[in-house]
């Protein structure tokens, strides 16, 4: 598969929106939103949060392996995403000089920042087994994901 275009992110988004609501708890809601795209979402292996704290991304709420518990800002596609506050998305990790391989099996990465009031929080990681995996339709949809959890937050 190399393109989701046909997911239905409207469904997505609505699902996420009534799963948060009632709840402003940044750990619980980037729990259940973790679950929620594990469950919804083809080919992904990894979906998750990681908070920063001081210089470093610590590893949150997510469904998949286990994976690196630390991540210095700057380093990897998720310090590169956090720094830059920008979206990435990565078609093919092989070719993303200093990515982070906590699975030796992704092939795919997209990482959206989390930044409420300028400040920024952490990052909303995905992974996949499939090269290239994310498409632009997905990557919007990432983004208002994103955005629900942080309007969902204290
Ligand atoms: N690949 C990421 C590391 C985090 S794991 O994918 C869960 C990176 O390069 O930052």
């Amino acid at each position: 598969m190399t393109s989701t275009e046909r997911f239905s992110w409207d469904r997505l988004i609505q699902q996420a929106e009534s799963l948060l609501e009632g709840c402003s708890n940044p750990v619980s809601n980037a729990a259940n939103l973790s679950a929620l795209l594990y469950q919804e979402l083809s080919g992904i292996s990894w979906v998750g949060f990681y908070f920063k704290h001081g210089e470093t991304l610590l590893v949150g709420p997510f469904q998949g392996k286990p994976a690196c518990v630390s991540i210095a800002l700057g380093q990897g596609v998720c310090g590169r995403a956090a720094v830059s506050r920008k979206t990435l998305r990565v078609a093919d990790v092989d070719t993303f000089d200093g990515h982070i391989a906590c699975d030796p099996e992704a092939r795919s990465e997209l990482v959206v920042p989390l930044v409420r009031e300028g400040e920024l929080l952490g990052v909303l990681d995905v992974d996949s087994t499939l090269l290239n995996r994310f498409s632009r339709h997905d990557e919007a949809g990432f983004n208002a994901v994103a955005q629900i959890y942080l309007s969902s937050i204290v």
